[in-house]
This record gives structure tokens, sequence and C-alpha cells, in this order.
């Protein structure tokens, strides 16, 4: 699995893990910590999206200008590198070549991404991509849709579900950890209205693949749904 189709590529024989499930719900936390235990790459299609949010916003092109920003899309060139070490997220993300991490989840990017995620030619554009990365080596991909639309032949498929309240709890937490101003009513509403968007728009909604297994994760902590998952994957995959 590597960062983009013009990445050097790994001689694995491909093995993809899928993590869906809603905003919030933990798996790029769970995603990051179980491909460092197995030794996987970590890729978190969500960056993608976020990716072109950011330089649509950067250009000034209207977010509700479809059709721009499909051809924004499809025009860049997102690169999102695994790093095994313990960066905060587990990967870079490079857009014609400038690292943007830091900024994909500022205020705006979160705002609009939900937007731009409906957009069928936008996601042509990143799913052709996640495709190409998946069927390359050994990693770990969450998003909305892996499960569902981008791998579906993955051996192991895992939704990753928690309550709204616990959700936009633990995002309050995260705020306030990093030092930011947090409002827990507002983080609610958006996290309603991101679940609103993302299970009703037309192409890829947020689904659960009738094969996945489901993981309710109110009541563990994330060590404890990583040790769910890496049951899963010694009795699934054996390894
Ligand atoms: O997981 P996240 O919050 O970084 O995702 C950002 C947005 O991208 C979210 O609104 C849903 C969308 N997304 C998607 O539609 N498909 C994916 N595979 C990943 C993310």
């Amino acid at each position: 699995m590597p960062c983009h189709p013009s990445s050097p590529q790994r001689s694995t024989i491909p093995l993809v893990i899928a993590i869906d499930g809603p905003a919030a719900s933990g798996k790029s936390t769970v995603g990051h910590e179980l491909a460092k235990r197995l030794g996987f790459l970590f890729f978190d299609t969500g960056a993608m999206y976020r990716a072109v949010t950011l330089a649509a916003l950067r250009r000034q092109i209207p977010i509700d200008d479809e059709q721009r920003v499909s051809q924004l899309a499809a025009d860049l060139l997102i690169q999102v590198i695994s790093s095994q070490g313990d960066t905060d997220r587990g990967y870079t993300v490079l857009v014609d070549n400038e690292d943007v991490t830091p900024h994909l989840r500022s205020v705006e990017v979160d705002a609009h991404v939900s937007i731009v995620s409906t957009y069928v030619g936008v996601r042509t554009a990143l799913t052709e991509q996640q495709r190409r990365i998946a069927s390359q080596g050994q990693g770990v991909m969450v998003g909305r849709d892996i499960g569902t639309i981008v791998y579906p032949e993955a051996p192991l498929k895992v939704y990753l579900d928690a309550t709204a309240e616990e959700r936009a709890r633990r995002r309050y937490l995260e705020k306030i950890k990093r030092g930011q101003p947090a409002d827990y009513e507002s983080i609610l509403q958006g996290v309603r209205q991101r679940d609103r968007i993302d299970s009703q728009r037309a192409t890829a909604p947020l689904r659960i693949a009738s094969d996945a297994v489901v993981i309710q994760t109110d009541d563990l902590s994330r060590e404890e749904v990583v040790d769910a998952v890496m049951e899963l994957v010694h009795q699934r995959l054996q390894i």
C-alpha cells in the first residue's frame, strides 16, 4: 500500500483491513494503533477529502461549485504518506508537494468537507486512487466506504460505531486537551449534521457492509477497541 500510484511499491500480497464508521467514532486513532501493532501502513482516506476541501478554500473556489471542485480533485496531486513513527496521526499529506497536514482539521475544512465528499466527480477521482493504493500492499484503511465501495474484497471489515453524544464528548475532550476552545452543544450539532450528510448522500453513503463486524465503542477505551480488532485479525486472518 504505497502512498500514491507513482510511489515505489512494496512487494507484499495485498491485505487490507477496512475500518469504516461515522465521524469521530475513533477510526483514525484505532486504525493508526492497529497499523503500528501489525507493522502495516496506515491510510486515512478522509485526509484526501480534507485535502481537496482545503485546496478549494485556498483557491477561493466556491464550495458549492461542484464542477470546479471536482475538476480540482482530478487535477491535484495528493500524497498520503504513512509514517510508522509516533507522529500525531500517523501520516503526512502532501498536496502538489506541500505538506498540508497541520491544516486539514481546521474549522473551515471541518465545516465544508462533508459537502465536498458528496460530489460524484470528487469521489470518482479519489476512490480510483484509493483502490490502486489498496491493491498494492498491506494496510489498514479507514473511511466511510472502504468495505462497501473502495475495497469490498477486504478480508476483514470493521465498522466502529458510537452514539452521537459519545462521539461529541470525545471530540470535546480532544479539543480541551489541545487547549482549543470547545463547546459541547455545537460539537454535537456538527457531529449530527455530518452524520446526516454522510449517510444520506446519493453516492457511496455511509453504510455497514453486510459482512462487517460492528463494534459499539461507547463503553470501551481505545485500547479495548484495538484489542478487540486485533482479536479479529488473529481469528480471521491467522496473523
Ligand atoms: O474521517 P474524516 O472526518 O476525516 O472524513 C472527512 C469527510 O470525508 C467526512 O465528511 C466524510 C468524508 N469521507 C468519505 O466520504 N469517504 C471516505 N472514505 C472518507 C471520508
